[in-house]
């Protein structure tokens, strides 16, 4: 496909019914990991302008840091720490109005006001989070929750 993305207005659902198709294109035919958590990251930053947004992979007993658009961030996270780990511990889709409510949260920076962290899982393992952070309270709804578990289900 063109490597141009083509933003849409609207509501959340309207932006990310326009996205899902532009990221399913961009990862057909690209076996590559890097290639394609790069891109997906790239693509949601320029559609939603969120402060961070990027993926921690499961790398022995850590998470670490992979592809992300954002302000650069904490390599490594420990299971059950942060929002992240507790994402990875209980292989569920967190999501945080106030970070600062949520007991442990790691603040890489102190502009993220708000969070979701979404598992990603293949053949039922779990392999790493996408993880995104916005500069607003209370960004994430299960809306995001919904669109953004379909897109990391379309990681090859
Ligand atoms: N806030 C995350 C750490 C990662 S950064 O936000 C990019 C957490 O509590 O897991």
């Amino acid at each position: 496909m063109a490597e141009d993305l083509n933003i849409a207005k609207g509501d959340k659902k309207t932006q990310y019914e326009s996205l899902l198709p532009q990221i399913e294109a961009l990862l057909t035919g690209e076996p590559n990991l890097v290639a394609n958590l790069a891109n997906i990251a790239a693509a949601l930053k320029e559609q939603f302008n969120w402060f961070w947004v990027g993926f921690y992979w499961i790398i022995e007993d850590e998470l670490v840091l992979g592809p992300f658009q954002g302000p650069v961030a904490c390599t490594r996270i420990k299971k059950g720490r942060g929002v992240c780990g507790a994402a990875w511990e209980r292989s569920a889709t967190i999501i945080v109005d106030d970070v600062e409510k949520f007991p442990g949260h790691i603040a890489c920076s102190s502009l993220s006001k708000s969070e979701i962290v979404i598992p990603i899982f293949k053949d039922g393992k779990i392999l790493g989070v996408l993880d995104v952070d916005s500069s607003e309270l209370a960004a994430f709804d299960a809306t995001d929750q919904v669109y953004l578990e379909k897109i990391v289900a379309m990681i090859p």
